[in-house]
């Protein structure tokens, strides 16, 4: 049985917050963050805006985008950093939003979280446990931002993407790759406000309840870790990076995107770039990014696809797949 992408959505909130914007919340200006980044603009969610709200809105396009009835869907993947609570989980808000019955848990795995997702999701249907499964990347980022730190702040934004997996009749899943490095976990890290650190008066008043981040470190560990990873998933099929039709990387820095297209020796245009509209939007930004992709006609049938993430845990990972639709 072959399990595919059916159909993919996504949603970003409608306020737009530019560099010249960010230049009057801190010291910083439209040109180091646009040379440095790439990120032009990023969206902020409404203040009534939680990630169960991006990512339900997400999921309603995905399920219109795959022609199937939402009662289909058997599972709820939410791969988030920003869960709307500790618990319950992201994913039950969204079955409760969509009206369904479904089984539902969020995935921790940061930039990540959709390659875990996607894995986890695909692995459920093979084993034949769920013929359908929503998975969907949903962050607001906003929320754990520390908008007096210069380094972090210019970098994030907010928004959701998804996509229904299930059986297709070409293409689909080929290979994945899944991996963490928890000796780095203090690279890119919100100190409190779990088990470890409670939020306190005193962890707040720290500003420990917002994403801290060696910025260095993880573009270190980006450039190493991206390639291991698509090499791994190439390798599986015995396939080069000439073979690729189109890359989706983690939207985090189009400099570390045009260093992985060197390292391939591949032109920068097999590489799909929205970063420069929406920043870096952790879990959501390869769906996101798909589903851009998928609606700009980036993609035809047959095409061989590889997504790659990398961020928080450290962890990464890769997916490979065929385009169906
Ligand atoms: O999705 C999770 C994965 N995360 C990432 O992929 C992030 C990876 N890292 C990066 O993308 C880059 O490291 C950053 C964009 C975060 C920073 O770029 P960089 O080229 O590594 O800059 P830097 O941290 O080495 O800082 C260079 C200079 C410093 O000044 P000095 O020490 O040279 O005087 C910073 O203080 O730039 C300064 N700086 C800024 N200047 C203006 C740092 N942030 C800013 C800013 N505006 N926003």
């Amino acid at each position: 049985m072959r399990v595919g992408i059916m159909g993919t959505g996504s949603y970003v909130p409608e306020r737009i917050l530019t560099n010249n914007d960010l230049a009057k919340i801190v010291d910083t200006n439209d040109e180091w963050i646009t040379t440095r980044t790439g990120i032009r603009e990023r969206r902020i969610a409404s203040d009534d805006e939680a990630t169960s709200d991006l990512a339900f809105k997400a999921a309603e396009k995905a399920i219109i985008d795959a022609g199937i009835d939402k009662n289909e869907i058997e599972l709820i993947i939410v791969a988030t950093m920003t869960q709307d609570h500790l618990t319950p989980s992201t994913a039950a808000l969204v079955q409760d939003k969509l009206g369904i019955k479904a089984a539902a848990f969020d995935v921790s795995a940061a930039c990540t979280g959709f390659i875990y997702g996607f894995t986890a999701g695909y692995s459920f249907i093979k084993a034949g446990i769920y013929k359908k499964v929503l998975v969907i990347g949903a962050e607001t980022m906003s929320r754990v931002t520390d908008w007096e730190d210069r380094g972090t702040c210019i970098l994030f934004g907010d928004g959701a993407g998804a996509v229904v997996l299930g059986e297709v009749e070409t293409g689909g899943f080929l290979a994945s790759h899944l991996a963490a490095d928890g000796s780095g976990a203090c690279e890119l890290i919100v100190p409190a406000g779990g088990s470890r650190k409670a939020a306190t008066a005193e962890t707040i008043e720290n500003r420990e309840v917002y994403l801290k981040m060696n910025g260095r470190e993880v573009f270190k560990f980006a450039v190493k870790a991206f390639p291991e990873s698509v090499e791994n998933v190439l390798t599986q099929q015995n396939l080069t990076a000439d073979d690729i039709d189109i890359f989706i990387p983690h939207q985090a820095n189009v400099r570390i995107i045009e260093a992985i297209a060197k390292r391939f020796k591949q032109p920068l245009d097999k590489f799909f770039v929205n970063l420069h509209k929406y920043g870096n939007t952790s879990g959501a930004s390869i769906p996101i990014a798909l589903d851009e992709a998928s609606k700009e006609g980036r993609f035809k049938k047959g095409d061989k696809i590889v997504a790659t993430g990398f961020g928080g845990g450290l962890t990464y990972g890769s997916i490979l797949f065929e385009w169906s639709k």
